[in-house]
């Protein structure tokens, strides 16, 4: 038990009460911190939307909008696309036909948080998230409470499960229905690798070393040498399937992916204002096919979203399982604030995650991640686990600080990851 003692030698007690906490961040770091000034013009960072919301939002931020609403107008304009498959209505449900939507975010200014997870029937999860700490004492809602609470607030109560999304599923449903996410994951005793590929290759990289000699690593591509032989034939058969089901020709190609690499598709949205204030938030419907109830990191305050207003804000997209082991927006935050850069920032955290791992590629390689990342000056950085997607686009982030731009994201791996759960 601290004593009284112990208690006031951790600070000092002001007239008004407040006590000082000495800060364990270095002199030098707190100096840096200190000096840093906010943006001359707003920042946004953000996954590629392919909608005109991020230029809406910059122009809301220029106008002296709040850098949440900002934030959640790109999240609006994804969690209403009925054809955006990884968030919102038409977001891919879970194992049993049923869309299960998660969000979190917070609000710099007012150092406020607010989560909901596992919603169904609601599409704007993201304004729900908000409406938690607006309305309540609480920072997180989950289930059918996080859905009362919504309909109380007067959200409307639909179907988010679109036909498009219907199709999809039953395609995962008759295609794929040995290969589920039940069985253990990949740090389970019992885990085999699917593939056999033992001894695992291990990444040309020092994993412990200082982040800025990181140079990417290098792996096998593919884990066995008919592997795209294989692929191929699987992609093959479900787009037949696929047929079979009605699925438009149109959809058909996205259909058969999101059998092949189940999606994590995620968005985050980091917005500062040159007031210096600044939010995050992140939206899903998480990973494609979940079991009932399942949760990412996208509700998790500190892994999918972490906003600190002296510091910084990050968020996630990715393998939520992974994210929440690292902490990862948080983590990105507190090495920020030890000094580091957005970018090393995001690659430390990367390089945790290979860590829990023990360097063991035939582990690594089944997953993604992917940080957003905005310093308090408007440095910001969009740092992946992959070069690539699994069909061979580079990963990238989308960034308006006056101007609009796609940029690749830097990496730890050359390649993609590859399928999980296996075939
Ligand atoms: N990153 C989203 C999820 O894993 O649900």
């Amino acid at each position: 038990m601290p004593t009284r003692r112990s208690f006031l030698s951790l600070g000092a007690m002001t007239a008004a009460g407040i006590v000082t906490v000495p800060d364990a961040t270095s002199a030098q770091a707190i100096d840096a911190l200190k000096q840093m000034k906010p943006p001359a013009k707003p920042v946004i960072v953000t996954r590629v939307t392919g909608d005109n919301t991020i230029q809406d939002a910059y122009k809301m931020l220029l106008d002296g909008a709040d850098t949440l609403s900002a934030a959640h107008h790109v999240c609006l304009g994804r969690e209403n696309d009925p054809t955006d498959h990884s968030v919102g209505i038409g977001g891919l449900p879970n194992e049993e036909g049923v869309v299960e939507l998660d969000s979190c975010c917070m609000h710099g200014p007012t150092r406020s948080a607010g989560s909901v997870g596992g919603v169904q029937n609601i599409k704007n999860v993201c304004l729900v998230a908000r409406k938690v700490f607006e309305h309540t004492s609480h920072v997180m809602l989950v289930g059918k409470g996080a859905e009362r609470f919504a309909v109380d607030l007067g959200f409307p109560s639909e179907n988010l499960l679109t036909e498009d999304a219907r199709k999809v599923w039953m395609l995962w449903k008759e295609g794929n229905s040995q290969m589920d996410w039940w069985g253990p994951g990949i740090t389970g005793p019992q885990w085999k690798d699917p593939y056999g590929d033992r001894p695992a290759p291990k990444p040309t990289m020092d994993l412990h070393g200082p982040t800025s000699q990181l140079r990417p690593g290098t792996i096998p591509r593919h884990p066995t040498p008919d592997w795209a032989e294989f692929i191929r034939a699987r992609a093959l058969t479900l787009a037949r399937m696929a047929d079979d089901l009605d699925i438009p020709a149109a959809n058909r190609q996205f259909a058969v992916e999101q059998i092949l690499w189940p999606s994590t598709g995620t968005i985050h949205v980091s917005a500062i204002n040159p007031k210096g204030e600044i939010s995050g938030a992140t939206t899903t419907s998480g990973l494609a096919w979940k079991i009932p109830g399942r949760l990412g990191d996208s509700p998790v305050i500190g892994a999918g979203c972490y906003t600190d207003q002296d510091i910084g804000s990050a968020g996630a997209t990715g393998s939520g399982e992974e994210n929440i082991k690292v902490a990862g927006a948080h983590t990105i935050v507190e090495l920020m604030r030890q000094g580091l850069t957005p970018h090393d920032a995001g690659m430390e955290t990367l390089r945790r995650i290979v860590r829990n791992h023990n360097g063991d590629m035939t582990r690594i390689r089944l997953l993604d991640m992917e940080y957003y990342i905005l310093r308090k000056d408007g440095a910001y950085a969009g740092c992946s686990l992959w070069s690539t997607s699994p069909t061979g686009k580079p990963r990238a982030f989308a960034v308006h600080d006056g101007t609009y731009r796609v940029e690749k994201c830097a990496y730890l791996f050359e390649g993609s990851s590859i399928a999980w759960p296996p075939f």
